[in-house]
């Protein structure tokens, strides 16, 4: 059973210079599984949410490597939202938990990394189905 307690800010490396900053991730490394997938959302409109939903499976990091934007995320009793505005920044989110991205600035892009391949029976589209996953204790 994850928590929000379970969801970490990660400072990623960076190497300052004068030619322009440089930081990086490594799978198992300042991300905390292996890589199996990765994807962006970007051109969002002004106002629009992504990823109101949760996985069963996937384990995820979030980076917002241009602009800003929210991360919301819910255990079915407490939720917690995470501002990111830094490339350095990302946060982790294990599975199990309710997830939705808002108020993207202009320009943003906001970089994934999962745990698992893309696969629709991963998701919880649900929220009631969600918090009674939660309640039995079956997510
Ligand atoms: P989805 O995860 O539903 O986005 P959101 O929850 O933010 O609305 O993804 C939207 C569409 O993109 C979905 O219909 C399938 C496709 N998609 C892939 O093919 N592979 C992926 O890894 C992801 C994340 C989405």
């Amino acid at each position: 059973m994850t928590t929000i307690e379970d969801v970490k800010i990660i400072e990623l490396p960076r190497f300052l210079d004068a030619r322009g900053n440089l930081s990086f991730i490594e799978q198992n490394n300042q991300i905390p599984f292996e890589i199996k997938r990765t994807y962006w959302i970007y051109d969002v409109p002004g106002g629009e949410q992504r990823g109101g939903h949760a996985f069963v499976k996937n384990q995820e990091v979030i980076i917002a490597l241009s602009g800003s934007f929210d991360v919301l995320v819910n255990d079915g009793k407490r939720s917690k939202r995470f501002n990111l505005n830094r490339s350095y920044y990302a946060i982790y989110i294990p599975s199990g938990l309710w997830r939705k991205l808002e108020s993207f600035s202009t320009n943003s892009v906001a970089l994934e990394f999962g745990s698992e391949p893309y696969d629709t029976a991963d998701y919880v589209r649900d929220y009631d189905t969600f918090l009674e996953l939660k309640l039995n204790e079956t997510l």
